[in-house]
């Protein structure tokens, strides 16, 4: 256990699920999907994704994690004797680590603008910033550094061990994220122009709807929960006993989501204000932000300095608190796995997400042509991994503790051994068994064209 157990306290463990879910998916990805999704239709399916499949997924990977007190793969094998459940695990390995490498590359760019708003270097007209954001990524070096120094970062804190360290500043860090995000949601209201950008988001245009914004939303609730990659198993597995898994899971969501929808109240009515089109894509946030710290603050420039300074900076944590829960996912394996040391495990998660890394930052930089499927090879990983992989992992978590471990297991801990929610656990364990793999299979199917 001396290994398994260095994570902080048992308040921390919870603190570090909620760190792990709150990162560049709420800042970064959750607005430009919901811009190129069609705004306020997209976020209300959302929601309806993260209540009704969201929160059943999450308690399944946290009954399979602390029951079994082990690392993904070793969790669905212990509990189901051998049979092929194990390759939940391995898949759940296998997709956090792709997400790893290419989330590295847009936290590295987040790396860059700290750097860059210290230097004072985005500062310029609607179009400068668009230019910025443009000619730094597809730099052929300085994109690929920053996201190798920033996977080299996670390294460190993987190995130091000093997720302690980590977990007891996010206690303050997070809520200093919080606040200065909702100072920025006024300052970016305010804004000339801004109504159009609210409108946006509060006003629902269900002509958009399609099946395949319900799996891009199905995809951006997974991937912000980080649901279905065995990452909450690995976690849970380190959760105290007295931990209330269900009330964990929702105050994880609720904050998560709110997190969310704060930053597209930050990005979209500033982008309204500047000309900048919602469905920009993956650049959505970085050609934005420079924007709403000038103009905001343009009466008293040295707060946004100030305020931009501080807010890549938080940003920057944020994602080192999710990025270093992918990588514990790959070196709690292959630790326990194959009895490597630990400092061992952790290096070939961080070269083979270095390897990701790299060809995924050229794809949409310097060589355009690392194409997959007519899209950079960023974007497949990215779609690859949300739409499809993490789906299917938290539909496999779902069936595994629906059907397949004994139910008084699943009831023993949900209920903390019948001390809570035992009225509950119907209404879960039939969202298990039906609610989720029949949504999660049907939104599938009809994107495969089958119905
Ligand atoms: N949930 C994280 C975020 O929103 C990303 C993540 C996905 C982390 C999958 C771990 C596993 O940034």
């Amino acid at each position: 256990m001396s290994e398994r157990g260095n994570f902080g306290s048992r308040l921390g463990i919870v603190l570090a699920t909620a760190g792990s879910a709150v990162g560049l998916g709420n800042v970064w990805r959750f607005p430009y999907m919901t811009g190129q999704n069609g705004g306020a239709a997209f976020i209300l399916i959302y929601i309806a994704c993260i209540l009704l499949l969201g929160l059943p997924g999450m308690v399944s990977e946290f009954i399979v994690g602390r029951h079994a007190q082990a690392n993904a793969a070793a969790a669905y094998d212990k509990l189901s004797g051998g049979r092929p459940w194990k390759l939940v695990g391995y898949l759940g390995i296998l997709t956090s680590t792709i997400i790893l490498g290419f989330y590295a590359v847009v936290a590295g760019w987040c790396l860059q603008y700290l750097f860059a708003s210290i230097a004072g270097q985005v500062m310029g007209d609607a179009d400068y910033v668009s230019r910025y954001f443009v000619s730094f990524s597809s730099h052929p070096l300085k994109p690929l550094l920053w996201a190798l120094g920033f996977l080299l970062l996670t390294h460190l804190v993987i190995v130091r061990g000093v997720r302690k360290g980590i977990e007891r500043a996010s206690k303050f860090l997070m809520p200093i994220l919080f606040v200065l995000l909702m100072i920025l949601v006024v300052a970016s209201c305010l804004l000339p122009g801004a109504g159009e950008g609210i409108r946006f988001l509060l006003m629902p245009d269900f002509t958009k709807l399609s099946s395949g914004v319900m799996l891009e939303a199905l995809g951006q609730a997974f991937f912000s929960l980080s649901l279905g990659t065995a990452c909450l198993c690995t976690y849970a597995s380190y959760f105290s006993r007295d931990t209330r898994l269900l009330p964990s899971a929702g105050q994880i969501a609720l904050l998560d989501t709110l997190i969310a929808i704060l930053s597209g109240l930050m990005i979209f009515p500033a982008a309204a204000s500047v000309g900048i089109s919602p469905d920009s894509g993956p650049s959505l946030i970085f050609i934005t932000l420079p924007n709403v710290f000038q103009q905001a603050f343009s009466a008293v420039p040295a707060v946004g300095y100030v305020v931009s300074i501080m807010f890549y900076a938080l940003l920057v944590f944020a994602a080192l608190t999710s990025t270093i829960s992918m990588h514990e996912i790959g070196t709690a394996f292959f630790t326990e796995e194959w009895n490597l040391p630990r400092r061992r495990s952790a290096w070939v998660v961080t070269v083979v997400a270095s390897v990701i890394s790299v060809v995924c930052s050229l794809s949409v930089g310097a060589l355009p042509s690392l194409q997959l499927m007519d899209r950079s090879v960023m974007d497949f990983c990215d779609q690859l991994t949300a739409n499809f992989m993490l789906p299917a992992g938290a539909m496999l978590a779902c069936l595994f503790v629906g059907w397949y471990i004994p139910k008084q297991v699943a009831r023993d801990e949900f209920t903390n051994f019948g001390t809570f929610g035992t009225r509950l656990f119907p209404a879960y364990l039939f969202a298990v068994r039906f609610l989720c793999p029949l949504c999660i299979g049907l939104i599938f199917l009809h994107q495969l064209g089958v119905i």
